[in-house]
């Protein structure tokens, strides 16, 4: 078999030896445990449990008013589901930033009660050290750089990040500095394709794009935008798989007309 661990479940070995083989590796966002099992059999290589759930469950305006409990509610579901993908628990916001064994106590509860493969966080070289002693207590890092949603109010919004050679260069350095200490994949959030290509190149670990272009090792998305479950807003780095808006409402009224009409539950729904 020449795609690493394609039948396997997949480890950090199976996403360091995808970087190595040339192979694409695949990551949506689930939340739940019915959409993380469909995920999973479909073949994705990674689920993450996004803090991206403050907006596209809670309903929040931002990742901001996530909590640890919320994050570890979801990442349960999912972990019951996931027979083959990897697990990565975001941590929220304010669960790592305060301390490094607030960071270690964090990560360690999304693996020891939610059951998390791994867990991913925001920001640059001013986490090194935290990513050092969370790989150092044996739990897998994924770092996130570019537009990072935690820090909206500090970046002045949701903007491509790294468009000046200086920003771009300060990326790439922060890349190679959370590979050193221990990341074993970084997440690019809106960058320049020539960066997202250039820091691909520069990292032996996979990178992992989302509106960083078509060079990254891996992409990822949130699950409720490529499936096209909101009208209105629609991130320019998104291709919508699905139109599941429209065919959620369409079968909701189908429903509601039979419901009233009186033609649902017809006998072959009814017991005898
Ligand atoms: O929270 C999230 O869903 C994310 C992805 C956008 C990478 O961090």
């Amino acid at each position: 078999m020449s795609k690493a661990g394609r039948m396997n479940k997949v480890t950090t070995s199976v996403i360091r030896a995808m970087k190595e083989q040339g192979e694409k590796i695949t990551m949506l966002t689930a939340y739940d445990f019915s959409t993380a099992a469909v995920m999973d059999e479909a073949g994705i290589d990674m689920i993450l449990v996004g803090d991206s759930l403050g907006m596209v469950v809670l309903g929040y305006d931002s990742t901001l008013p996530v909590t640890m409990d919320d994050m570890i509610h979801h990442t349960k579901a999912v972990a019951r589901a996931a027979k083959r993908a990897m697990v990565i628990g975001d941590m929220p916001f304010m669960s790592y930033q305060a301390s490094v064994s607030d960071a270690v106590r964090n990560a360690g509860r999304l693996m020891q009660e939610a059951g998390a493969h791994g867990v991913k966080l925001e920001g640059g070289r001013e986490f090194a050290e935290v990513v050092r002693r969370i790989t150092a207590a044996g739990i897998p890092v994924v770092a996130h750089l570019g537009l990072t949603p935690q820090s909206v109010h500090q970046l002045g919004g949701y903007k491509v990040q790294g468009k000046n050679d200086a920003a771009a260069e300060r990326i790439k350095e922060d890349a190679i500095i959370l590979e050193e200490a221990g990341a074993f994949a970084v997440v690019l959030e809106c960058v320049p394709t020539a960066l997202g290509a250039d820091i691909s190149a520069a990292l032996s670990i996979p990178t992992i794009g989302i509106g960083a272009g078509i060079n990254c090792d891996g992409q990822v998305l949130v699950v409720n935008d490529m499936l096209g479950m909101f009208e209105k807003f629609t991130p320019k780095f998104v291709k919508k798989f699905a139109n599941l808006n429209v065919g959620m409402k369409e079968a909701i009224g189908q429903y509601i007309e039979e419901v009233q009409e009186g033609t649902f539950p017809g006998p072959e729904h009814s017991f005898k």
